[in-house]
């Protein structure tokens, strides 16, 4: 018996890091699951590496930002797999720069992936699955959804819209069955920290009482609770992972 026998499963940014190790363990646990990405190449071969240990996947292209990729995602799922239970906004781009130094087109084109994005896929997302009275969306924010720290405004600014606009969902879709929450993890060893500068990796290390990065498995766990029936009360909540970051 999996913890997800039965539900159907997309998930954003599914080409690698994060995403890409919660798609193979909600496979594992008996979803269909349809990864999403913008790395056509990678994110076919992240589904062709569950469907070869035995779980059932696709891919399909999806840049968050275009609602017609949206539209089409969320067609194709139901078309093949006849519903939709689980959604997990998890595509993100980091983006450093402070208040002075982002540049405007680098604000939109953070806030477009990482907020625009979330609420496109909520947008989709959740009529398919108020056809069957019931869903789990997981927003993946971050610790920069609940604190701040210089050199990050249009980062913290996506993230922080993410956390609360989770939490006007949740309350929007209660009485209908679709339950929304928020994960936020903190440092976690992925493409996108590993692209960080060493200095920077070592401060937020420095900040975490646990003195380590996470595991993209670490932050997957509290992603299958969010999706599976387990967490049927659960809902509007913000799901920190972070090694005790924000708790200091
Ligand atoms: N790694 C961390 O330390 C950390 C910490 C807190 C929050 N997060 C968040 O976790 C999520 C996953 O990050 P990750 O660490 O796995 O990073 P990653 O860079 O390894 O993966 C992000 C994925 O999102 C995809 N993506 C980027 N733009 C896209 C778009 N427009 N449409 C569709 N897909 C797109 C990328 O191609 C990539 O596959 C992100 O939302 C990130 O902001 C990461």
């Amino acid at each position: 018996m999996g913890r997800l026998d039965g539900k159907v499963a997309v998930v954003t940014g599914a080409a690698r890091g994060q995403g890409e190790t919660e798609a193979a363990l909600f496979a594992g646990e008996g979803a269909h699951v349809v990864l999403t990405d913008v790395l056509v190449e990678e994110g076919q071969q992240a589904a062709d590496r569950i469907c070869a240990a035995g779980g059932e996947a696709l891919f399909v292209k999806l840049d968050v930002s275009s609602p017609d990729e949206w539209n089409e995602v969320v067609r194709h799922t139901v078309q093949t797999y006849e519903r939709l239970d689980i959604l997990v906004n998890n595509a993100g781009i980091a983006v450093r720069g402070g208040v002075e130094s982002t540049p405007v087109e680098e604000w939109d084109r953070c806030l477009d992936i990482n907020a625009k994005g979330v609420f496109l896929g909520m947008k989709y997302a959740i009529p398919a699955m108020l056809q069957n009275g019931s869903g789990s969306v997981i927003n993946i924010s971050s610790t920069s959804g609940i604190v701040g720290y210089p050199g990050g405004t249009a980062y913290h600014a996506s993230k922080g819209a993410v956390r609360i606009m989770t939490k006007a969902a949740a309350a929007e879709y209660a009485k209908r069955g679709v339950r929304v929450n928020s994960l936020h993890p903190g440092i976690i060893r992925t493409p996108m920290t590993d692209n960080m500068a060493e200095e920077r990796t070592a401060g937020i290390i420095d900040r975490t009482p646990m003195g380590r990065k996470g595991t993209p498995m670490e932050i997957a766990y509290g992603a299958l609770f969010l999706a599976s029936d387990e967490s049927s009360f659960v809902t509007g909540a913000e799901l920190v992972i972070d090694g005790g970051m924000t708790a200091v």
